[in-house]
C-alpha cells in the first residue's frame, strides 16, 4: 500500500496508530485490522509556543447543584444508567447486531416523549421501517422526531439550535460520516471524529445523547474502543440470541455504579422488563437431576439465582474436552485442579461441560462452590437437593472462602422457596457477611471442598 504524506495506519480494533501497514497490530495482536486513513491534523506549531490564559483553580468544597435526571420509565434502564438520564451526558449502547439495541432505544424514546422532546436518527433503517417497528411496539402515536440520516454535517446543523431536542438517539455511530474525512464510515477516524463532534454539541446544548455501537466478535465495540473514554456511560446489551433474556450491563458510568444489570425479555411486543430475574432463570429447572446446582449470585445490588449445570462424561479423546458457556474457562480449570489435587477427585479422563442456564454470564468467584457441587454431583450421579442454594469461593488449597453479601443471597433464596443453603463456614467480617444464623434457611456450612464430596456420595 503506497503511503501518501497525509496518511496513517490505524488498527480498527484498538485504535493504535502506526506509520507502516502490517498484517498484525503490535498493540493488541489483532490480525488484518490495520487500514490506511487520513492523518489527523497536528497541533499547529504556534499554539504551544504562545502564552495561554491562566486558569482559575477552586477548592473541592463548594456548592454543586444535585443532578437532575430524566426517568425513561423503563425501570431496568434507569437503574443501570445510575437512576435516570443526566442532561448533557452521552451514553454508548453496545451490543451484537440483532440483540435489541434499536428496539430498546425506540421504546425508551417513545416513553420519554411524553415529558421531553426526543429525536431518533437512524442511519441503518429507513423511516418506514422504524415506523413499522414503533407500531408493533404500540408506540405509533408517540411524539418522536424521526429521521434517516448519516451525514454529520446535516445532523449537527439540525440539532444545533435553541429548539434542539432534549434526547437524541444516533443509531448507529458506525453509519455517521464526516465528509471532510476520507475514510469510510465506521472506521476509527470517522467514528472518533463524529462522536467527538456529537458529544461536544450534546454538552453545549444539554441534551442526552445515545450512541448505538456495534460490537465485534471479540466483544469490543467495533473500532471505537476509542469511544469508551469519550462518553460518560458505556452500556452493553448482551444475551444469547437463542434465549429470550437480554442483559443490559454498565461497564462505565460517570453518574452511577457499574455493577448494576438490567434484565429484559424479548417478546413479540418488544423488550419487557423482568422484575424478578431469579424466578425467570430458574423457570425451566428440573429438580432432582444430577449435575444441576442453584447458585445464589449477586449482580450489583441485586441478588440473582441461576442454575449451573455440569456434565462429566467419559472421554475417548487424548485431551478431553472442556466446554464452558457463561463462565470463565480458566476458573473451571482451577476448580478441577483443586478437586484433583486436594480432594482426590480426578476428572482428567473425562469430558467436562459447564453451562450457566438462561444465557447469563457469571463473573463472580462466589460461583466456585456451586460449580464444584455441580461437577461432583454429575461425577457421582447424586443430585444436589432441589431446594438447596450454594455459594462460596474456593482457594487453591481447597479452602472454602466467605463471600460478600451472604445475607442478601440467603434472603432471595428464601423468597423463592429454597430451604437449604450450602455456604462457607466462616462468615466474612464486613457488614452483610455475617448473621447467617438469622436466616430462615437450614444452613450447611463447609470449610473445605473435601466436605462437598462427602455430601454427594452414594449411601
Ligand atoms: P433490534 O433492536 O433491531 O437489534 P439491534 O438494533 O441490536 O441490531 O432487534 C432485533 C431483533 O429483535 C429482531 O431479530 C427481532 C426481535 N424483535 C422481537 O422479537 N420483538 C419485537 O417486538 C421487536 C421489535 C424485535
Ligand atoms: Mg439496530
Amino acid at each position: 500500500m503506497a503511503k501518501s504524506p497525509s496518511s496513517q495506519f490505524v488498527c480498527q480494533d484498538c485504535g493504535a496508530v502506526t506509520r507502516k501497514w502490517a498484517g498484525k497490530c503490535e498493540a493488541c495482536g489483532a490480525w488484518n485490522s490495520i487500514t490506511e486513513e487520513a492523518a489527523r491534523e497536528e497541533v499547529p506549531k504556534g499554539l504551544t509556543a504562545g502564552k495561554g490564559k491562566r486558569i482559575e483553580f477552586v477548592g473541592l468544597e463548594g456548592s454543586a447543584a444535585p443532578l437532575s435526571r430524566w426517568q425513561t420509565g423503563i425501570g431496568e434502564l434507569d437503574r443501570v444508567a445510575g437512576g435516570g438520564l443526566v442532561p448533557g451526558s452521552c451514553l454508548l449502547v453496545g451490543g451484537d447486531p440483532g440483540i435489541g439495541k434499536s428496539t430498546l432505544l425506540l421504546q425508551a424514546t417513545a416513553r420519554l416523549s411524553s415529558q421531553v422532546s426526543v429525536a431518533y436518527i437512524s442511519g441503518e433503517e429507513a423511516v418506514d421501517q422504524v415506523r413499522m417497528r414503533a407500531a408493533r411496539l404500540g408506540y405509533a402515536k408517540a411524539k418522536v422526531a424521526l429521521a434517516s440520516a448519516g451525514s454529520l454535517r446535516d445532523i449537527l446543523a439540525s440539532l444545533d439550535g435553541p429548539d434542539a431536542p432534549q434526547v437524541v438517539v444516533i443509531d448507529s455511530i458506525q453509519t455517521v460520516y464526516a465528509d471532510n474525512i476520507e475514510s469510510a464510515p465506521g472506521t476509527v477516524s470517522q467514528v472518533r471524529a463524529c462522536a467527538a463532534e456529537l458529544i461536544r454539541l450534546a454538552k453545549r446544548r444539554g441534551f442526552v445523547l445515545f450512541l448505538v455501537g456495534h460490537v465485534t466478535k471479540e466483544g469490543t465495540i467495533a473500532g471505537p474502543r476509542v469511544l469508551e473514554h469519550m462518553v460518560d456511560t458505556v452500556l452493553y446489551f448482551e444475551g444469547d440470541r437463542g434465549h429470550q433474556f437480554r442483559i443490559l450491563r454498565a461497564v462505565k458510568n460517570r453518574f452511577g455504579a457499574t455493577d448494576e444489570i438490567g434484565v429484559f425479555e424479548m417478546t413479540e411486543g418488544g423488550l419487557a422488563e423482568v422484575a424478578n430475574p431469579s424466578a425467570l432463570f430458574l423457570a425451566e429447572r428440573r429438580g432432582n437431576v444430577s449435575g444441576s446446582c442453584v447458585f445464589a449470585g449477586m449482580e450489583g445490588t441485586r441478588p440473582m439465582l441461576v442454575e449451573i449445570q455440569a456434565l462429566v462424561a467419559p472421554s475417548s479423546l487424548s485431551s478431553p474436552r472442556r466446554a464452558v458457556v457463561g463462565w470463565d474457562t480458566n476458573r473451571l480449570s482451577m476448580v478441577l485442579a483443586v478437586l484433583d489435587a486436594r480432594c482426590g477427585l480426578a476428572l482428567s479422563g473425562n469430558d467436562v461441560y459447564l453451562n450457566v442456564a438462561g444465557g447469563l454470564r457469571i463473573a463472580e468467584p462466589a460461583a466456585d462452590l456451586a460449580v464444584a457441587a455441580a461437577l461432583v454431583s454429575s461425577a457421582s450421579d447424586v443430585p444436589v437437593p432441589a431446594d438447596m442454594v450454594v455459594f462460596g469461593e474456593i482457594g487453591l488449597s481447597g479452602e472454602v472462602r466467605a463471600v460478600a453479601q451472604a445475607d442478601t443471597r440467603l434472603k432471595e433464596a428464601a423468597k423463592l422457596g429454597f430451604a437449604q443453603a450450602l455456604v462457607p463456614a466462616r462468615p466474612r467480617k464486613d457488614k452483610g457477611g455475617a448473621a447467617a444464623g438469622a436466616s430462615p434457611l437450614a444452613i450447611r456450612s463447609i470449610g473445605h471442598l473435601q466436605d462437598v464430596l462427602g455430601l454427594f456420595r452414594h449411601e
